[in-house]
Order: C-alpha cells, then structure tokens, then sequence
C-alpha cells in the first residue's frame, strides 16, 4: 500500500506532487510527505494525517523546484508520525526517499549501518535504502541504486532523488506497483496510474526487477543488471473524468450507482474476441478459486456457478491462507485468482505459486496491465472503470459478471444464459430506485452496536459481504453468517437489540431461511429482510422490508447485494465517517 508519485520536468514540482497524492490517498493516508530539489538543497515537507494537512503546511510556501517525490502512507513498520513519514533522506540530506512496500531484512541492514556509526531518525525499514544509497554513491545515482538493490529483499517499489543530480529521479520496483508517465519535457513515476492521468495517458507500466531513470528529457529502463530494457508505452483508456465524482457526495455512492454500467460493460468487453478463452473448465480435474476479502465472496458465489454448469469440483481459498497452506496443486488444476487492484500481493504470490506447480492460471482483474494480469496465463477483464472509494462495490457486481460468464460459456445453453446476464443491468437499475427507503432504514438503525447477516446458498456470500462492507466504513461490528449455522452459536447473540439482516429471495433455499427468520423473530431480533417484490410473507415476518426486482435463482446476488451497499454507505455517511478512505484500510494491499 501507500502512494508514491515523482516529477520532473519544466514546471514547479510541488502542485504537480500534491495533486497526485490526493488521487492516490486511497493507498493510504496515515501521514505524507513531499521533497522537493530547490535551489540546490532538499526541501522536505511531511505530516500526519490526510493529504490536506500536508497542502496546510505548505501554504505560503511556493516552492519553485522542478523535481520532487511524494508518499502517502499506510504504515507497516513504525506508527504513523512525522518521523516515519515519507520522504526519508541520509544524515546529510542529500537523497530523499519514498518507498512503498517493506524491506524483509531491514533490521540486519539497520544494525549494520548502525555499527558503522549512521545515526536514524525514524523507525521505518525506508530509511534504510537512504543510507544505503548515499553511502553507495559515487557521482552516478543509477549505479548508486543499483549497488543497493542487490542488498534489499521484500516486495517493494521506491524513487529517490538527490541534490547532486537535480532532475533525475530513480524508480525501482519488486514486487510492489510503478509506473512511469512519459510526457513533454517532462516525466512521472507513481504507484497508480490515475496519480499521473490528469497529465498524461502515455504510460509504461514497470515490472518486477526494473529500474526507470527519469530526466526531464526521457526515460530508460534497466534491469537490476543494469542492462537496458526496451518496453512498450501504452495508452490509458480512461479519462480523468470517470474517476471523479460527478456529483455523488462521495466515490462509493457514485460507484454503487455505476453498476448497471460495470455490469453492462464487462459483458460486452467478455463478449469481444480478444476476451476469449482457448480452454474448456472441464478439461480439468479441479478449478482453485483465490481471492481476498470482497474479491473471495465473488468467488463462493462464482463456484456454485461452475460447478453448476460444468460439474467440475471448485475450491474457493483466501489467497493469504493458500500460501502457507498445502493444497496439493497439479497441472490438472485451473487456477482462478480474483482481483480488483490487480496487485494484492497474496493473490499475486498464490497465482506465481500455482503457476511454478504447472497448473494453469486464470485472472480476473479490473485494473488491465496489472501484475495479476501480466503474469496470469490467461485474463478476464471486469470493465468496471477505476474504483476510488475503498469498500469494493461495482468491481464486485462485474467480478460476479465474468465469473457467471465464465461459467456460462461452458455450458451447452451458453446463449441463452448470457441472455439472461444481460438483463441484470436493468434489474440492478430497478433495485437503486428504491434507495431512499435504504437510507430509511439505515437513519433507524445507524446507532447500533452490533448487526447479523444472513443466508444460504448463493444469498451466503451475499451476508458476508454486506457484514463485510459495514464494519470496513462504519466500523460496526458485523457478522455474516450461512443461515441455517446460525442455531449451532450465533443464535445466542439474538435480542432486542440485534439488527439481523436477512438474504431471502425466492430461490431453493426460500422456505429454510424463512424458517430462520422465525427463529430470530421468536429471540425478539430485529430482522430487516432483502427479498423479492410482492414477497407478502417475508414482509410480513420482518421488521423491515427492502425488495428487490424478481430475478431467476442465479442471478439473485446482483440484487441483493445493492441494498446492502447501500445500506453501509448510508450509516457509514449519517455517522460522518469517512466513507472513502475508511480508517486503517487502504484500496491496494501490497503487504502481506
Ligand atoms: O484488489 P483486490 O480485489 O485483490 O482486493 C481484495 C481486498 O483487499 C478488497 O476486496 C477489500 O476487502 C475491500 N476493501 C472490500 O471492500
């Protein structure tokens, strides 16, 4: 996590900086921090906080340096403080530093600078590469850098910039995301591309074991060898308008409101040639789903899917979990990893994992040119457009998009299913006209402590994710939970104070659950039902009612899952909170 932008070029670094971090605060935004070459000296500039505390300080001070590096950070070593923001520098001031990432065997390098007499300042793994890299130099920052890498292990990606070389800056990633903007006179690295979009479309995207050596005049690309490497500039689609908020009080509302688009485009884009698959799922012996948190429940409802329409044998695992564990993977296995961002970093190493055992890998990114997406063998793109707000809503709906999708083309009535997916842009449209009587409910309930969700069958997923996305933004305690496991514990959590939200549509599992809503009801809980229109029972055993269009059993999750999106935002947002940037989380986890 945490964002890192650099600049040069023939214009004031410092707004150019600023005005990239904020369209990276989503990767973390515990403090920040900018340096700035100006008059041949490092002018550094950090705070705790957002973003805005940061523009604060620098008010009044109109800096005029042409080359600069920014952070925002997500701390992982070293609580969030001055001294552990980024930029991190020498004892000299001579080299700033901005990393993102963690150095695994900083504690051995610390000790032995340390020993050598170098004095630190803050306790984060970063300053290290400073030290490093200034100790290292010898009139080159390239070959500096290059010397220094070769000491660091870890997932990491960092830029540093030196006084002795205004206009240069050196990018370095392994394992975490950078990227560099070519422009005019002019050129940018950061963490994410919407950092550099106001500015350029033109992008090359780095990848593991590559150094970028920017100047205001060009761009080179290294190995770790430092043998030069030739890559291609890519051109982004999208514009800098579809990532701001276009009205909506904040991204995740216009977000939840972009899903009948999402869901719309991502058909469209899996029906184009250059989406298609050269395989069959039922060439293999098992299909491995891997994924993190929102990304995983798109994957238990993606399985019963595949298993539904090819009767091959699905496994959903978290990514963080497969790692460590020792699920037996052979060439005979698909491998699904499922992820937004494209970068966490579990997922990455689950799919790389995979990939050595021979099995075949297949991603479902929204982020093309990723690293999920660069390395899997073969990729779906979810066309969801970027997504700010950090409680995953419209990547969810396109991610269970392509896996019914995926699922579908399998199956001999592959036309007629997809027809039907069709239709699900409409039936989410529907489902968002009713969101005021969400907002509603959640104006009732805002101030409880604790909340219940649940479900069976594919309405389970559809629990854990709407428990999921409250307690991230509201910071609610909230339990998703299969609906008939609720009388073997959960139960005893039941009383007049328990909100319990219930997933019941019409589906094979319609009359269990209603029996389960009764045993909540008789323990006094509060049961708020998601259900079909028209659903006179279930309205009439709920406290509260939120319907939804009627929709065949598969497609129930793209319905249900809105009101319960809607749902968190509208607490989360009554509260104040700060429904974008949620406390301690960050939209990209590159950490493990
Ligand atoms: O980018 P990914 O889909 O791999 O991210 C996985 C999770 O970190 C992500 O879904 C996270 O749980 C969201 N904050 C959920 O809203």
């Amino acid at each position: 996590m945490c964002g890192i932008i650099g600049y040069t070029g023939k214009e004031p670094a410092l707004p150019l900086i600023l005005g990239g971090l904020e369209r990276l605060e989503y990767r973390g935004y515990d403090s920040a921090g900018v340096a700035i070459i100006e008059d041949g000296r490092l002018i550094v500039e950090k705070r705790v906080g957002k973003i805005r505390e940061l523009v604060k300080s620098l008010w009044g001070k109109p800096y005029e340096g042409k080359t600069g590096i920014g952070h925002t950070r997500w701390a992982t070593h070293g609580e969030p403080s001055t001294e552990n923001a980024h930029p991190h520098t020498d004892e000299k001031r001579e080299f700033a530093v901005v990393h993102n990432g963690i150095i695994e065997n900083y504690l051995e390098l610390r000790g032995e600078l340390e020993r050598e007499g170098v004095s630190f300042r803050s306790n984060t793994d970063t300053e290290v590469i400073a030290h490093l890299i200034a100790k290292s130099y010898r009139g080159d920052l390239l070959e500096a850098v290059l010397e220094v890498v070769k000491k660091l292990r870890g997932a990491f990606a960092f830029a540093v910039i030196t006084v002795h070389e205004p206009g240069r800056i050196i990018g370095v990633k392994q394992g975490s995301p950078l990227v560099v903007g070519i422009s005019e006179g002019e050129n940018f690295l950061a963490s994410d591309i919407p950092a550099i979009l106001p500015y350029t479309r033109r992008v090359i995207t780095l990848s593991d074991g590559e150094i970028a050596d920017l100047t205001p005049e060009g761009v080179n690309i290294y190995d770790f060898n430092g043998n030069p490497i030739t890559k291609d500039i890519t051109i982004v689609p999208w514009d800098l308008i579809s990532a701001e908020k276009a009205g909506f009080k904040h991204f995740m509302l216009k977000e939840i409101y972009e899903q009948p688009k999402a869901v719309g485009d991502t058909i469209r884009g899996l029906l184009s040639p250059a989406e298609e698959l050269p395989f069959s799922l039922k060439e293999f012996r098992r299909v491995l789903v891997i994924a993190c948190g929102t990304s995983y429940h798109a994957g238990l409802i993606g399985k019963s899917w595949i298993e539904k329409y090819t009767g091959v044998p699905t496994e959903v695992v978290y990514a963080s979990e497969f790692r460590y564990g020792d699920f037996p993977v052979s060439e005979e296995d698909l491998i699904i990893g499922i992820s937004q961002s494209g970068e966490t970093i579990d997922t990455k190493f689950a799919i790389n994992f995979a990939k050595d055992k021979g099995a075949r890998t297949l991603a479902v990114v929204n982020v093309v040119g990723s690293s999920i997406d660069r390395e899997a063998d073969y990729t779906l793109h979810t066309h969801a457009g970027p997504e700010i707000g950090v409680a995953a809503t419209k990547t969810f709906t396109a991610q269970l998009t392509a896996l019914y999708f995926l699922a579908a083309s399998n199956h001999g009535e592959r036309d007629k299913l997809i027809a039907e997916l069709m239709k699900m842009p409409a039936r989410i449209e529907a489902v968002l006209e009713k969101a005021e009587d969400v907002e509603r409910i959640a104006q009732k309930f805002m101030k409880k402590k604790d909340f219940l969700y649940l479900g069976r069958y594919l309405s389970y997923p559809i629990a854990l994710e709407g428990a999921l996305k409250l307690k991230e933004i509201s910071y609610i305690h909230a339990e998703g939970y299969p609906a008939g496991e609720m009388k073997h514990g959960p139960i005893a959590l039941i009383d007049e104070n328990m909100p319990v939200v219930v997933v019941c549509p019409q589906d094979r599992v319609y009359d269990k659950t209603l029996s389960n809503v009764e045993e909540v009801r008789t323990r006094k809980g509060i049961v708020i039902s998601v259900g079909f229109e028209g659903d006179e029972r279930l309205e009439k055993v709920s406290r509260e009612f939120i319907s939804v269009p009627p929709v065949e059993e598969d497609f129930t999750p793209f319905v249900t899952v809105v009101p319960l999106q809607l749902l968190a935002y509208y607490i989360a947002s009554r509260l104040g909170l700060d429904v974008d940037q949620p406390r301690n989380l960050a939209k990209t986890v590159t950490v493990e």
